[in-house]
């Protein structure tokens, strides 16, 4: 086990080639303004089986306190970003998910609820996934165990795995506005997991980065919006390495840039 790993400084050297870690994040963190660590959150313990394994943890923990509103960092965030949610799911998601079954729907880096507030009235049940205690708790505040005719099962996971979740259970994966930050590893094992945890006849819909076509630039956190340098492409191979069936990859306008796709995709029958 190495616990403190994730403290290490991280320069430029440390950086893998096609990977990376978000240096920004953590000069910021450091010297501006914003609050120290909270002591609240636990160490992340690191126990790397393999180089692969750190790059994914180290940019976990980058992203999980990019966004840990217990560290007052994101609130101003996740307070915006429910204000633009009938948009986006009028134009960008309903007229791709209508004839998906969410009976049992997963919300994967759920944020404050903004998506399963509309999710909840499709699905019998939903599982909140988020990287942050803090987000759990905004969610568990808002819905509840159930809210309406929808169930709620709330997990605080380990940023890249659903292993609480079991095999084949899932019918409708859905994920928005959050994959865009995650490193391209974190993205291939996340798809694994999509693969494992989806019902035969189950779909998935996750907004993720595209701009991996406009730089190759791995420092996530200094990228316009915090887009990592995922592809379509990139997407498309994982979807297929594990066995999934792809419906559609759209490039998706954010702020006037085609920085973004959303992918869709399924588990044969
Ligand atoms: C930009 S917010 C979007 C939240 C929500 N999807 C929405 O649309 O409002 C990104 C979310 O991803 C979560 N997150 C960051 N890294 C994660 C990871 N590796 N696995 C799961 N959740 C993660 C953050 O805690 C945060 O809630």
């Amino acid at each position: 086990m190495v616990e403190a790993s994730e403290n290490a400084p991280l320069t430029t050297n440390s950086r893998a080639p096609r990977s990376g870690f978000c240096v920004t994040t953590r000069i910021l963190f450091e010297n501006t303004a914003l609050p120290a660590m909270n002591m609240n959150t636990p160490p992340l313990k690191i126990e790397p089986e393999n180089d692969e394994d750190l790059l994914v943890k180290r940019q976990v923990r980058e992203c999980a306190l990019a966004h840990d509103v217990s560290r007052d960092i994101s609130v101003t965030y996740f307070q915006m970003a429910e204000a633009g949610m009938e948009h986006q799911w009028k134009r960008d998601i309903w007229p791709r998910i209508k004839d998906f079954d969410f009976s049992v729907t997963l919300d994967l880096a759920a944020g404050h609820g903004r998506n399963s507030e509309m999710l909840k009235t499709l699905a019998g049940e939903i599982y909140i996934v988020d990287v942050n205690q803090s987000c759990i708790d905004a969610c568990k505040a808002r819905f509840g165990d159930t809210d309406g005719k929808c169930r709620f099962h709330y997990i605080v996971n380990d940023g890249y795995s659903l292993k609480e979740i079991p095999d084949s259970s899932i019918t409708a994966v859905y994920s928005w506005d959050a994959m865009v930050h995650f490193d391209k590893l974190v993205v291939k094992r996340y798809i694994a997991e999509f693969a494992r945890v989806l019902k035969n006849g189950g779909k998935a819909f996750f907004h993720h980065s595209n701009y991996g076509h406009v730089s190759p630039e791995d420092n996530w956190c200094a990228n316009p919006g915090w887009r990592t340098n995922t592809t379509r492409e990139f997407v498309a191979e994982c979807i297929q390495s594990f066995g999934l069936q792809s419906i559609s990859q759209d490039a998706l306008d954010w702020k006037g840039s085609a920085f973004d796709a959303i992918t869709i995709c399924s588990k044969a029958r």
